[in-house]
C-alpha cells in the first residue's frame, strides 16, 4: 500500500462549527446560529435534529440567552486558531480544510462592500497556515448561509441568491488569489433534500408539503447554476486553482441480492451520483430528468442556464464518507440511521453510539466507483467517527475506538489507491472536537484533540491531545505507511 509522494494529510472543519464569535466584528446571523441544542434529542431521529420554523427563527433571535445555540459560540476558533493550528502542525498536517463563513464577509449577503474586518480574519488565517506549511482547502459554503437571505427570500429557491453568492466567492477569489489554491463550492450539495433549511436556507413551515420535493430541487438548480459560475470565475481569476464539487457519498448496497432490492438500491445510488454528475458533466443525466418528470418536478431554467453548467465544470471531486447502508423492499427491514438518513440495516456492520454503521471496506468501495465514474482526481475531505470520549483523572484521553476506526478506513483508502484510483488528498472529519452539524451536541466528538467544553458550554475550552493525536502524526510522518 503506498500513498502517494505529496498526498495532502489534514482535517477538515467548518466555521459555524468551530469559530464561534458569531456576532463579532461585524458578522450577520447566519442560518447556523439559530440551531438549538435539544437536551432529550432522541440522536437517532434525525428529522427532529433539523425542524425549524418561522416562529422558531423569531424566538431565536430575540431570545436574550445564548446557551442552547452552541454553533454560535463553536469552539472559540475564531480567538484560538493559532494554538489550534500548532497542534494541527505538530501532527504534521499538510492540509486543513476550513469554510469562510460568508455572513462574517456579506452580513445580510446583500451588501455590496464586504466587512474588512471579516476578510482580514481569513487573511490572517490563512497567512499563519502556510507559515506552518498547512495548504488551506476552503469551502464556500458549509451550512451558514445569511440568515438574512433565508428569512427574505426563503434562501435558495429564489434566484437572486445566485448573485449574492457569487458576488461573495468573487470578493474571495480576488482576497484570497495568492493564499487558496484549493477550492470547494457547496458542501454536501446533495444534503438539500435532507435538511433544506441547514444547505439552502429553506424554511420549510412556508411550503406545502407535497411541494416540498420541488422546491429542494428547484433552489438546488440555483446552487448548481451558481457553483458553475463561481468555478469559472475562480479559474479565471486564479490561474492553476483547483475547484472541486462536495458530495456526501452515501453508498447503498442491496440489502439481498433479489433483484426488486438491487434495482431499489441502484435508484438510491444513482440519486446520490447526480449532484456530483451534474458538477462533472455540467448537465443532468438524462435518467434523473426522467425521474424528475415522473415525481412531476419541472424546473423554471433560464434560456442561459444549459450554457452555464456547460462553462463550470469542476477539476475534481471530493466527498464526506462516514457510513455505508442497504435498501430493501420490505417494509419490515429493520432500520438504523446514517449521517442525516434513515437506512436499511446492514447485518454484517457494526454502529457507532449515535448508529451509524461502521463500513471501512465501503470506503475502498466508493472510491473505485466514483473514479471509475468521472475519471478525475478524489478526495476524500471528511471521514471519522462521532464518540463519547472520557478524561483520564491524569488528563490522558484513550480513544481506541476512534484509532481503529481511522486505521481501517485509511487502510481501504491506500488500496483503492493500489488498485488505481487517483487521489490528491484525505482531510479527517474534524481534526478537533467541535459542535455537531446535526444534533448540536459538543458531546459527539470527533477530534484528535480533545475540547473541554461541554453540551450546554461550560467548560475550559482547554485543548489536550487524545492517544489518537499521537497515531495520526505517525501515519502523516509514514506518508500512511505506519497504521
Ligand atoms: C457532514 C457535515 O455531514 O458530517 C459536517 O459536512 C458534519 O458539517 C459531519 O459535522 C458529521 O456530522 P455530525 O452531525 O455528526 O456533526
Amino acid at each position: 500500500m503506498s500513498f502517494p509522494q505529496g498526498f495532502f494529510w489534514g482535517g477538515a472543519l467548518a466555521a459555524n462549527q468551530a469559530e464561534g464569535a458569531w456576532n463579532m466584528d461585524g458578522k450577520g446571523p447566519s442560518v447556523a446560529d439559530v440551531a438549538t441544542y435539544k437536551p432529550n434529542l432522541d440522536v437517532k431521529n434525525y428529522q427532529a435534529h433539523v425542524a425549524i420554523s418561522d416562529e422558531a427563527i423569531q424566538a431565536a433571535m430575540t431570545d436574550p440567552d445564548d446557551q442552547m445555540y452552541p454553533k454560535r459560540r463553536g469552539i472559540d476558533f475564531y480567538h484560538r486558531y493559532k494554538e489550534d493550528l500548532a497542534l494541527f502542525a505538530e501532527m504534521g498536517f499538510t492540509m486543513l480544510r476550513v469554510s469562510i463563513a460568508w455572513s462574517r464577509i456579506f452580513p445580510t449577503g446583500e451588501e455590496l462592500e464586504p466587512n474588512e474586518k471579516g476578510l482580514q480574519f481569513y487573511s490572517e488565517l490563512f497567512a499563519e497556515m502556510h507559515r506552518l506549511g498547512i495548504e488551506p482547502l476552503v469551502t464556500l459554503s458549509h451550512y451558514e448561509m445569511p440568515l438574512a437571505l433565508a428569512v427574505k427570500y426563503n434562501g435558495w429557491l429564489d434566484r437572486r441568491v445566485i448573485e449574492c453568492f457569487t458576488r461573495f466567492c468573487h470578493i474571495c477569489f480576488e482576497r484570497y488569489k495568492n493564499d487558496v489554491k484549493y477550492w470547494l463550492t457547496f458542501n454536501e450539495v446533495d444534503s438539500i433534500i435532507r435538511h433544506p433549511f441547514t444547505t439552502a436556507g429553506i424554511i420549510p413551515s412556508r411550503i406545502p408539503e407535497d411541494q416540498m420535493l420541488q422546491t429542494c430541487y428547484q433552489a438546488l438548480h440555483h446552487q448548481l447554476v451558481a457553483s458553475a459560475l463561481v468555478v469559472k470565475d475562480c479559474h479565471e481569476i486564479i490561474p492553476g486553482s483547483k475547484v472541486g464539487c462536495m458530495l456526501t457519498k452515501l453508498t447503498t448496497y442491496a440489502r439481498t441480492c433479489a433483484p426488486d432490492d438491487e434495482l431499489a438500491a441502484q435508484a438510491k445510488n444513482l440519486e446520490n451520483l447526480f449532484y456530483a454528475d451534474v458538477h462533472v458533466w455540467g448537465e443532468y443525466p438524462r435518467l434523473i430528468q426522467k425521474m424528475f418528470q415522473r415525481k412531476g418536478i419541472t424546473l423554471k431554467m433560464q434560456p442561459e442556464d444549459a450554457a452555464i453548467l456547460k462553462a463550470g465544470c469542476v477539476d475534481f471531486v471530493s466527498f464526506s464518507y462516514y457510513m455505508t447502508m442497504t435498501e430493501s423492499v420490505d417494509p419490515n427491514a429493520e432500520r438504523t440511521p446514517g449521517n442525516t438518513v434513515l437506512g436499511v440495516k446492514n447485518p454484517y456492520l457494526p454502529s457507532s453510539d449515535w448508529g451509524w454503521q461502521i463500513d471501512p471496506k465501503g470506503l475502498r468501495y466508493s472510491l473505485i466507483e466514483l473514479y471509475d465514474r468521472y475519471r478525475l482526481p478524489l478526495m476524500v475531505v471528511e471521514n471519522g467517527i462521532g464518540a463519547k470520549d472520557t478524561v483520564e483523572p491524569d488528563g490522558s484521553i484513550h480513544d481506541p475506538y476512534r484509532i481503529e476506526y481511522f486505521r481501517q478506513h485509511i487502510q481501504e483508502m491506500g488500496r483503492a489507491i493500489d488498485e488505481g484510483v487517483e487521489m490528491w488528498g484525505y482531510t479527517s472529519w474534524a481534526p478537533i472536537d467541535l459542535i455537531s452539524a446535526s444534533t448540536n451536541q459538543m458531546s459527539k466528538r470527533y477530534g484528535f484533540i480533545y475540547v473541554d467544553q461541554d453540551d450546554l458550554g461550560r467548560g475550559t475550552l482547554a485543548r489536550s491531545r487524545k492517544d489518537s493525536f499521537y497515531w495520526y502524526k505517525k501515519v502523516i510522518a509514514s506518508n500512511g505507511a505506519n497504521l
